[in-house]
């Protein structure tokens, strides 16, 4: 059994969640549950993996071996029952370089792209700094759980060129369903709209069962483009490896001629180990993850309900974050990460980053000490 609630200490550890909080918040002593990493170590097969590399003495250029894509093949197939092609997959450093890669490749400028807020930042980023316009498909917040406008839905993808998804869901933690990933792959197959499927949350799912939406048959399948990751799965994002999944062999040959222009092509040389053995031997560790982001989500769910009742939480079905909706406070963005800094010493990323104001982002990954901590912060803040 790993233990998770092992005490870690980050304190050398250059990490942005932990060092970047005197930048960012201006403040060194807040405890930090804001950067979507993990407090949490690595699986032990994996560190062994990167001793092992480090042992090679040598660390020059590389080159892809047959193992890596391999690798994530036979974990697809496991974990979401969908067989992937080797000759359709490219190594991409971090999945925030594959959306610029694609939007670049997949659009001209002007162009418009869909997503859907609450949005995880970088595809309003990179978006914008692409010079291509943003469509906002607003999410629907039902008593249990947000849910997609498909009426809005429609109008959006109408008028656009590609639809950026984002399943799971960061920040709200939906899994979308198959009847909900079937209409949208219905939608965006009436209007030959591209999909680039962020699916790097994919691997924790908490209740339910992850579907790839280019595993809903060959007509939506020519339009999609996964971005998949075991970085946020094993928490190893410093490291960096990532994979996109293309229709098409000619269409990942020159996405990797693209990433080659901008020297960024090759796995470094610890990365391809890394997912290797994380792929291969890390399922185990993984399950027993899953119970403890389980285990403190309820935890949690179950503090604030009982001690500030004021803060709406709903049940995440994936991933290790909690939307926190603070809006009965009735305060700006600003004003609650002022409370949150100055009267509990909390880092939370907020709302206003997701285009979700009045809400702010709680990272649960943690040892349970951690997450006790955090929650009488909270509670200190505006119990
Ligand atoms: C939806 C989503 N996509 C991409 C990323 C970043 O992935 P990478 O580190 O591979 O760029 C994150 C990280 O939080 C994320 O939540």
């Amino acid at each position: 059994m790993v233990n998770f609630n092992k005490k870690i200490d980050r304190s050398e550890n250059d990490s942005r969640k932990w060092a970047g909080r005197k930048s960012y918040f201006g403040r060194e002593d807040l405890l930090p549950m804001w950067v979507a990493d993990m407090d949490i170590e690595a699986p032990s097969i994996v560190i062994e993996a990167l001793k092992n590399k480090a042992d090679q003495k040598i660390f020059g250029y590389t080159m892809e071996n047959e193992g890596y894509i391999g690798s994530l093949v036979n974990w697809v197939e496991k974990k979401h029952g969908y067989k992937l092609f080797c000759d359709r997959i490219a190594h991409s450093p971090t999945v925030v370089t594959s959306l610029n890669l694609l939007i670049k490749t997949l659009t001209n400028e002007g162009d418009n792209i869909t997503i859907q807020s609450p949005t995880y930042p970088q595809f309003v980023k990179q978006i914008k700094s692409n010079n291509r316009k943003v469509m906002i498909n607003k999410l629907i917040e039902k008593e249990d759980g947000y849910e997609i406008d498909f009426i809005d839905f429609e109008e959006k993808i109408k008028n656009s060129v590609v639809f950026i998804l984002c399943n799971p869901h960061n920040p709200t933690g939906r899994v979308w369903t198959r009847e909900e990933l079937s209409k949208i792959a219905e939608i965006c197959v009436k209007y030959d709209v591209k999909i680039i499927s962020d699916e790097i949350h994919s691997d924790l799912i908490l209740n339910g069962k992850h579907l790839p939406i280019a595993s809903l048959g060959k007509q939506v399948e020519l339009l999609v483009y996964t971005c998949l990751s075991s970085t946020k799965t094993f928490n190893l994002a410093g490291i960096q490896s990532s994979f996109v999944v293309f229709p098409t062999t000619r269409e990942k040959e020159s996405f990797v001629e693209e990433l080659s222009l901008i020297g960024v092509h090759e796995p470094n040389s610890f990365c391809m180990d890394m997912v290797i053995s994380a792929y291969n031997h890390g399922e185990e560790w993984l399950e027993e993850l899953i119970d403890h982001l389980r285990g403190n989500i309820e935890f949690a769910i179950d503090y604030i309900g009982r001690n500030i009742p004021q803060i709406k939480v709903k049940k995440p079905e994936a991933t290790y974050l909690l939307w926190l909706d603070l809006r009965e406070y009735r305060l700006s963005d600003e004003k609650l990460k002022g409370r949150l800094v100055e009267d509990g010493g909390l880092a939370l990323t907020m709302g206003g980053a997701f285009m979700g104001s009045g809400f702010a982002r709680m990272n649960i990954a943690c040892p349970r000490y951690m997450l006790e901590d955090g929650l009488e912060r909270l509670k200190k803040t505006f119990g």
